[in-house]
């Protein structure tokens, strides 16, 4: 599909371990520009913490990251932002009580050339960023505490994308959301796709992502019980993956795979 290009993210051979207990074993995957990956697992596979390598929350007991085809050293969140890569966590953190611009300028306010806040500025910059993101978000004066649950995933998407963000990891993203909001997550995904962003999709849940996700790759146990593109497999086929570890044919085993004998 994409072989004459570097792969935006290749995590290979990922192992970590939480007092002797395997969370993640062997486990590889990879990611292109502009796609979507969904990683799918029941509760406790090793979804998350996989991840948490990735964006620098947990350091890795073994295992290589490259990134644009080159090693790279991931230790910390820092590590990890200096990548181009950034996380929406479903417990979102955004500012309540302030409104969209101060959350995506949160920390990284902008100055005029007086010492004084930019307000002007980050306002007509978060008015851009948005009006790209989802152009019916008009509740720019207003406390974040007072936008749905979408428009919240929205700013916290925007603040992202300020940032740089080429990789983004959202784990979860629509867990706590309702079917409508759940949708406009889905535009939201789509239009970064167009961006050329390369797109982690987690969730425990086939239904929320098979859709929008070009490829998948299943975790069970810790392990990788394989990978596919989402058009040579059947959203049945995946659930195979996911609770019996039973790869389909037009999957791409992994070490978790059922050993058929
Ligand atoms: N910080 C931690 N300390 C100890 N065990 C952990 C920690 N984080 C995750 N685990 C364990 O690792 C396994 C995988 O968890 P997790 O990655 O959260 O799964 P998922 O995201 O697929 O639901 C679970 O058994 C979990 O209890
Ligand atoms: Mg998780």
């Amino acid at each position: 599909m994409t072989d004459n290009i570097n792969p935006l993210v290749e995590m290979k051979n990922i192992s970590i371990s939480f007092g002797g207990i395997h969370a993640v074993e062997n486990a590889s995957v990879d990611l292109y520009p502009g796609e979507v990956v969904a990683l799918l697992g029941h509760n406790g596979a090793g979804k998350s913490t996989l991840i948490k390598v990735l964006s620098g929350a947990y350091r890795r007991d073994g295992g290589d990251i490259l990134i644009n085809g080159a090693a790279a050293d991931i230790r910390t969140p820092r590590d990890a932002k200096k990548y181009g890569i950034e996380t929406i966590y479903q417990t979102l953190a955004v500012a309540d009580n302030v409104d969209a611009a101060a959350n995506l300028y949160l920390g990284r306010e902008l100055q005029t050339k007086w010492g004084t806040l930019d307000d002007v500025a980050m306002e007509a910059n978060t008015r851009k960023v948005m009006g790209r993101l989802n152009p019916n978000f008009k509740r720019f004066k207003e406390p974040v505490k007072a936008l749905s649950g979408g428009q919240r995933q929205s700013v916290a998407i925007a603040r992202a994308i300020l940032f740089d963000a080429r990789i983004l990891i959202m784990d979860e993203p629509t867990a706590a959301l309702g079917p409508q909001e759940t949708a406009q997550v889905g535009d939201l995904i789509k239009q970064l796709k167009q961006d050329g962003i390369g797109i982690f999709l987690i969730s425990h849940d086939i239904h929320d992502v098979f859709d929008l996700a070009d490829r998948v790759f299943v975790m069970k146990n810790g392990k990788v019980v394989g990978n596919a593109r989402t058009q040579d497999v059947t959203k049945d086929e995946v659930l195979g993956m996911i609770i019996l570890g039973k790869v389909p044919p037009g999957a791409t085993p992994g070490p978790g795979a059922m050993k058929v004998s």
